[in-house]
């Protein structure tokens, strides 16, 4: 059951096309990495699904509320960290907490004040300005504002960037956490390896919505998976005996090792085996060729702009 929906969501500002004709579905409890390069929509849609900006067409909706619909309602049953935290500088991260917990109808202020200061660990700061506070606590205090209110579904918008990579870890394992307590969590990123390990599926965003997938469909659809087999008597007989297979698209030779591209990879293995044993072949290794997301990216986007979608 998709607890976000979101139709033909679409920002002008002016001339410009910030996002165009998004249409997507988060699953409850999903975590689903938004993705893209500069520019490319990723804040503007966060800022329409959490209400602070009207689309120019389309809607969401979240959780039962429609961003079209009663917007008090919307944010009762969301959180929502920004680029850039809104807090407070001059009050306490206690202060702080409190005042933004006043606009939600929570039962029981304090306790829920703690929770979050303890869990965030910043309770042994409680009493310091969040103005004094360092990047990384800054942005847990600001993580903390976004939970108080107990939200099904939380907005992240780069989380970790410009955190070290200690502070960075820390939000990645309360991500982890909030998603493992079922959680929704839509997050915005620019770190692929962070999106690999965090989200359930990957969205890629350019104005429009390029792809939206797990990440291991993505890297079968973007590379036909290849194989890299050790050998220890490379030879041309070899490879134009696995060339000569119809489930191998491409077959390369690199420091005694054969490359081959293979149109089904789990199914073809052992024939491909059998073939180079036969043509004489002595295999030391056999191992799948790995693809970062990284790696999917830069390719996604290369082409979308060499077609100039
Ligand atoms: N308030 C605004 N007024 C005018 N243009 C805007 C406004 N907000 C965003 N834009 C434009 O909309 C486009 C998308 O911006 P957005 O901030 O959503 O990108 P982004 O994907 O979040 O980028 P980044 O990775 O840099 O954070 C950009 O061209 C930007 O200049
Ligand atoms: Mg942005």
């Amino acid at each position: 059951m998709s607890i976000i929906s979101v139709h033909n969501l679409s920002k002008k500002f002016g001339d410009i096309t910030a996002v165009d004709d998004l249409n997507l579905e988060v699953k409850k409890g999903e975590v689903l990495g938004f993705l893209g390069p500069n520019g490319a929509g990723k804040t503007t849609t966060i800022r329409m699904l959490a209400g602070i900006i009207a689309p120019t067409s389309g809607y969401a909706e979240i959780a039962g509320q429609r961003t079209d619909g009663n917007i008090e309602r919307l944010h009762e049953v969301i959180g929502l960290l920004t680029e850039t935290p809104a807090l407070y500088d001059r009050l306490t991260a206690e202060r702080n907490l409190k005042y933004f917990a006043g606009f939600y109808p929570i039962v029981g202020i304090t306790p829920q004040v703690e929770k979050y200061l303890r869990l965030m660990g910043l309770w042994e700061r409680r009493k310091n300005r969040a103005g004094t506070f360092s990047k990384g606590m800054k942005q847990r205090l600001a993580l903390a504002r976004a939970l108080l209110h107990e939200p099904q579904v939380l907005f992240l918008d780069e989380p970790t960037s410009g955190l070290d990579p200690e502070a960075a870890q820390e939000v990645r394992e309360m991500v982890k956490n909030l998603s493992s307590q079922g959680r929704t969590i839509f997050l915005s990123t620019h770190n692929l390896t962070e999106a690999e390990q965090l989200c359930h599926r990957i969205a890629v965003i350019r104005t429009k919505l390029l792809v939206l997938d797990t990440s291991e469909n993505l890297r079968n659809r973007f590379f036909r998976q290849e194989v890299n087999i050790r050998l220890e008597n490379p030879s041309i007989t070899i490879i134009n005996a696995v060339k000569r297979l119809d489930f191998v698209d491409d077959v390369e030779e690199k420091d005694n090792r054969l490359i081959v591209r293979l149109t089904e990879p789990d199914k073809n293995h052992p024939e491909l085996v059998k073939e180079i044993v036969d043509a004489g072949g002595r295999i030391l290794g056999v191992s799948e060729a790995e693809h970062h997301l990284e790696e999917i990216y830069l390719k996604l986007i290369r082409e979308e702009k060499e077609n100039g979608i």
